[in-house]
């Protein structure tokens, strides 16, 4: 028989986790405003909130740690990144920083004025909240399939062209920023780009002399999902197409928290000399030093290791097969899903499991909060409450999509963990029609609501 997937890796250390009762759990949830981000990760039984900076560090990555260089400036360690980036991303340029949307402050506040428009794949929540803060208007440009949960498509990531070349005609070249896309399309669902559609952003960018910036969390796992399901790719190195992905942009934005698997860490790299000094500016003044720009130098080292072993074939399969294993799993189940299945979590479809709750009542997040009181797993809302109000109208944004997403740490959980998380995840849905009410607002922040916001159940 063909031999099946397995982790190229063993377990070295274990850390272990409370299970807790169903009352305690209900009266953790009731203290912390109905936010699971509210909640101490102690009372978390399996914590699938985010796949970010939860990551299990290897051996190597821990010896790294050691042999960090902590000098203010020219640290042995930053050009140990230096080097491990130009190989992985083809960049000659780069500024670290401490997270990604460290990042994004730095280039937009070289890139992003007043009134300008960023056009991209639904761009990330914090990455819209650096556009928004500017004043300036992020353009959601992915294609109509994205919206559909259960059609197939391969790379339900992409952008619409047209869209794209629309916002680009119309608008003179002043007022773009630049362009965005995000691999994968952490928001539409973990949904990878098409090396296609990439190459061919590039050129429409290129052709309205726009600067084209890829947000790169999840570079590895898109690059993955381009071997499997691309043409011409099948036989390529992860790093190869990583490589190609990148030559078609002039720079990127890295959360190293998602597929360099560090805890903390992130940054900047540029083909070009001239915005890589302008940025450097700013990334002195909110970061630190071009040298280390709010990283220690243990962290860099740390860093560097990850991006090899993030770009591992044998890892990435095991990694994306785990995702698939708890999807199928669901799917067997009858839970309404997103699909395909994304690179680094599983989305329920709040609105199909809970079609009784109104969309003003938020039923994602009315899931979300019946998932931990039932299981102690806390998922994220990906809907209504995370999509905001609008800036202009103050209106509640409602979205496409109102999902539950289920995040996987890279290297942290088992099989079995996934086997508990689909059993929690069936039993809500086989009393889902006990569930009467949603939730309302009583108190939120004024942009990026969803870290802070305070809820109550709806009597
Ligand atoms: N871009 C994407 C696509 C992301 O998914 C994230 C973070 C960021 C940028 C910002 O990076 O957290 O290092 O500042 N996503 C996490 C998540 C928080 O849970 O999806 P950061």
């Amino acid at each position: 028989m063909e031999l099946p997937f397995t982790e190229p890796f063993k377990i070295k250390m274990v850390e272990n986790i409370y299970k807790s009762t169903r009352e305690q759990r209900e009266g953790w949830i009731k203290d912390a405003n109905l936010n699971l981000f509210n909640l101490k990760s102690q009372q978390v039984f399996i914590d699938l909130l985010t796949d970010s900076g939860t990551g299990a560090m290897s051996d190597k990555q821990w010896s790294e740690i050691m042999l960090g260089d902590e000098s203010y400036a020219g640290a042995s360690s930053y050009y140990k990144m230096k080097e491990a980036i130009k190989d992985i991303t083809g960049f000659s340029y780069f500024l670290p920083v401490h997270q990604g949307r460290a990042a994004e402050n730095v280039l937009f506040s070289v890139l992003v004025k007043e009134g300008d428009l960023v056009p991209g794949n639904s761009h990330f929540d914090t990455t819209k909240g650096h556009i928004e803060f500017r004043k300036a208007n992020a353009i959601d440009c992915t294609i109509n399939a994205a919206s559909e949960t259960t059609s197939y498509h391969p790379f339900k990531g992409n952008v619409d062209l047209q869209k794209l070349e629309n916002v680009l005609k119309s608008n003179p070249r002043e007022k773009i920023s630049c362009v965005i896309v995000t691999i994968t399309n952490n928001t539409a669902g973990g949904q990878p780009v098409s090396m296609s559609n990439l190459r061919e952003v590039s050129e429409l960018s290129r052709k309205y002399g726009v600067k084209f910036i890829i947000d790169s969390a999840r570079f590895a796992e898109n690059a993955y999902f381009i071997r499997l399901r691309e043409d011409g790719f099948a036989d390529k190195d992860i790093r190869d197409i990583s490589r190609e992905m990148f030559s078609y942009a002039d720079g990127m934005t890295m959360s190293s928290k998602k597929d360099a698997i560090v805890n903390m860490g992130g940054f900047i790299a540029f083909r070009d000399e001239e915005l890589f000094r302008q940025a450097s500016t700013f990334n002195i003044m909110y970061e630190g030093f071009i040298t280390y720009g709010g990283m220690s130098g243990r962290d860099m080292n740390a860093l560097a290791q990850g991006l090899y072993e993030g770009t591992e074939l044998l890892y990435l399969e095991s990694r994306i097969n785990q995702v698939s294993f708890l999807g199928n799993k669901l799917k067997e189940y009858g839970i309404p899903l997103l699909e395909p299945f994304g690179g680094h979590a599983i989305f329920i479809d709040a609105k199909k499991f809970l079609p009784h709750i109104p969309k003003k009542e938020f039923p994602a997040q009315t899931l979300a909060i019946e998932l931990y009181t039932e299981g102690g797993l806390r998922g994220v809302e990906i809907g209504a409450l995370m999509a905001d109000r609008d800036p202009q109208t103050r209106k509640n944004r409602y979205p496409d999509l109102e999902m539950v997403r289920l995040a996987l740490p890279r290297r942290v959980y088992t099989d079995n963990h996934m086997n508990y998380v689909a059993a929690v995840v069936r039993n809500v849905f086989e009393r889902r029609n006990t569930i009467r009410n949603g939730v309302k607002i009583v108190w939120e922040a004024p942009i990026m609501r969803h870290f802070t916001i305070r809820l109550e159940r709806i009597q």
